[in-house]
């Protein structure tokens, strides 16, 4: 029997868990391709190793899987506009690609050179 330690270790796959380290390094399903079919259309919540996520397909067909929560002020992604090959937040405006990489800030004022 388990003591409740190892339980824990083996059951746990949150992040920075050794388990939920281990699952990371594996592909993994997350729903069907049915479900996103149309370029720039609504994201789908995602669920997976207990991280809140959205699936996104963007202009050019690819698929997107980030993190629900906006890294600026926490808004969800979820309620985003999917458009031009990336998921704008409709909080401040930022916008992420398909890899999560921020590509536009447009609440931030250019820098002066
Ligand atoms: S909360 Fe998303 S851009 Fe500010």
């Amino acid at each position: 029997m388990l003591s409740p330690e190892n339980n824990a270790r083996l059951t746990k796959v949150s992040q920075g868990t050794p388990m939920g380290m281990l699952m990371r390094r594996y592909w993994t399903p997350v729903t069907f391709s049915s479900e996103v079919t149309v370029r720039d259309g609504p994201p789908i919540r995602v669920r997976l190793f207990g991280e809140d996520l959205v699936l996104f397909r963007d202009t050019s067909g690819s698929l997107g899987l980030i993190a629900d929560q906006c890294p600026h002020c926490l808004a969800s992604m979820f309620f985003g506009r999917n458009e031009d090959n990336g998921l704008r937040c409709v909080y401040h405006g930022l916008k992420f690609d398909v890899t999560g990489a921020c590509t536009d800030l447009p609440c931030v004022p250019p820098v002066a050179p």
